[in-house]
């Protein structure tokens, strides 16, 4: 599959490990930035994946920044993103399995590049498992995304 992948600057130690990782998997990669350590705005590069993810270009995301965290509260205000912080395997695939994120976001400040692969590895090889209560409970999920954007289109 294509995973399209980006870092701030709090990320970019761990970017080259996660893509090499993510290559040696056989899968494609997009690579969105960042290309140094130079301060940036990880909104910036959490609405890049969530725009790939959006238009097809790519089928998972992976983000990189400092804890994890700011990453990944930016990409979930996207429509059809689910962006789990997953710093343990068994969340990184039951993630995928259950709630069916397709953005892992990793925090390089938390872990280092062998932690990295075990957790890239599990997230890319897991498969949502489509079983009835977890479509119900990711149709409440969408459900609320709409309201919410309902709501607030009616106070602006
Ligand atoms: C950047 O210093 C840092 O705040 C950012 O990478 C991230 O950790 C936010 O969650």
């Amino acid at each position: 599959m294509k995973v399209a992948v980006a870092s701030d600057h709090g990320g970019y130690p761990l970017k080259a490990s996660v893509i090499e990782i993510i290559r040696q998997l056989g899968h494609g990669v997009l690579d969105l930035g960042t290309d140094s350590s130079a301060p940036v705005d990880y909104p910036d590069y959490a609405e890049a994946v969530g725009a790939a993810l959006q238009k097809g270009d790519a089928e998972r995301g992976i983000l990189l920044c400092g804890s994890g965290v700011g990453a990944s509260v930016a990409a979930n205000k996207m429509q059809g993103i689910r962006a789990g912080v997953c710093h343990d395997t068994y969340s990184a695939h039951q993630g995928v399995e259950h709630d069916d994120i397709n953005v892992l976001c990793l925090g390089a400040r938390v872990i280092g590049p062998a932690m990295a692969q075990e957790l890239v590895q599990a997230f890319l090889s897991a498969k949502f498992t489509g079983e009835a209560r977890h479509l119900r409970r990711l149709s409440k999920i969408e459900k609320i995304e709409t309201a919410s954007r309902e709501k607030s289109s009616q106070t602006t």
